[in-house]
């Protein structure tokens, strides 16, 4: 029997992967945790349903060129098992008209060592995706005797979950940004709520963007799961829809991080990086400065990268200015072309989740 999964941080030589699907991709209907998380701005505000199929087989084209990129370099590659998104959901606290995707997985998986955790997402139609990945836990679990196949508390997501009145169209951005300097987000701190793409793991240092879709409780929760880690959290208040780390702040190795120029690490949380010799760079600007049709993130997509070992990275194929950046920093740039699969729900990172990488829990910040 072999081991299959480990990994501890986004930069050790990656061996094994899963890459998401766009299948029967849906437009969720409104509920409470989302309409705060589509830009009021969006051609997406009270649309829902099925994507049109043309978005949907350009997008697999998309995520065929990552598989080919990671395959071509010796590492393996899994998929997950697409459900009938499209389905009514119910659990005996709530019910939704529908499900979403099994785009992105980084959202959905959590890997720290030889534990994959499936996470406690805050938006209803979230709560079933888990499903889309079982067979390859269960895979992992037959032929890896050490893997640990985990579930983190589900949430129930009743109302009492979400501050209710906190979305009105007409807030300004401004009011926005008052809102997250102020940790101000849409959840409650009545249960533990987190997805996986607000956890930034880096060995024994787990850093966790407090924001629209994690919230403090999740935190208190992490560091009584993992006892020998240290929790910290990261507010961003530059950025007026904070969801998910990985196109604010991003290791490429150990020592260097990208930062998202329009979004720095609230007073103090810098620190731990200063004492410790890390260097901090602003990225690139974005190649682009509208994002795709029918997409929720931001042009900031253009630093979602996926780092294969701590000289190589891939690099969506239309952000120039981040490659060549990447390209200065002394990483070798493998450029894809990713960019009809970010409305799925995002870049190079987000559209993968960690099996392998070689190495151990090592303490970047003694
Ligand atoms: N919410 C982020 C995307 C995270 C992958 C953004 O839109 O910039």
């Amino acid at each position: 029997m072999a081991k299959i999964v480990n990994s501890w941080n986004d930069w050790d030589p990656l061996k094994r992967v899963i890459v998401g699907r766009c299948d029967n991709s849906v437009i969720p209907p409104e509920e409470p945790a989302t309409s705060e998380k589509v830009p009021v701005d969006s051609e997406m505000r009270g649309m829902w349903g099925l994507r049109p199929l043309a978005t949907v087989e350009r997008g697999n084209e998309c995520l065929e060129n990552l598989v080919k990129a990671v395959e071509d370099r010796g590492v393996v590659v899994d998929r997950p098992t697409p459900l009938q998104w499209n389905q009514a959901i119910g659990t005996p606290d709530f019910r939704n008209d529908s499900m979403m995707t099994c785009m992105p997985p980084r959202d959905i998986l959590l890997t720290i060592g030889n534990e994959i955790m499936a996470s406690a997402n805050s938006f209803r139609c979230r709560y079933f995706e888990y499903l889309a990945y079982w067979p390859l836990m269960k895979q992992y679990f037959d032929e890896d005797p050490e893997f640990l196949w985990t579930q983190a508390p589900r949430p129930r997501l009743t109302d009492a979950s979400y501050k209710h009145n906190y979305y009105d169209e007409k807030i300004t951005l401004e009011e926005r940004l008052v809102r997250t300097a102020n940790k101000d987000f849409v959840t409650t701190e009545v249960e533990p709520m987190w997805d996986a793409a607000d956890v930034m793991r880096m060995g024994k240092d787990l850093f966790i963007q407090h924001g629209l879709t994690t919230n403090r409780t999740a935190m208190e929760w992490f560091q009584r799961y993992y006892p020998e880690l240290r929790v910290h959290a990261m507010n961003f208040p530059g950025d007026p829809y904070p969801i998910h780390i990985d196109a604010t702040f991003v290791p490429l190795r150990p020592g260097l991080i990208i930062n998202n120029p329009n979004r720095h690490p609230a007073e103090g949380q810098l620190a731990i990086f200063e004492a410790n010799d890390w260097q901090v760079v602003d990225a690139a600007q974005p190649a682009h400065t509208e994002p795709p049709a029918l997409c929720y993130s931001s042009v900031w997509l253009s630093m979602n990268c996926l780092v294969l070992d701590p000289s190589t990275v891939i690099v969506e194929a239309s952000e120039v200015n981040q490659q060549e950046q990447m390209d200065k920093l002394g990483m070798n740039v493998i450029p894809v072309d990713l960019r009809d699969a970010y409305p799925f729900g995002g870049g190079l990172h987000c559209s993968t989740a960690d099996v392998y990488r070689e190495g151990g829990c090592e303490d970047y910040f003694p």
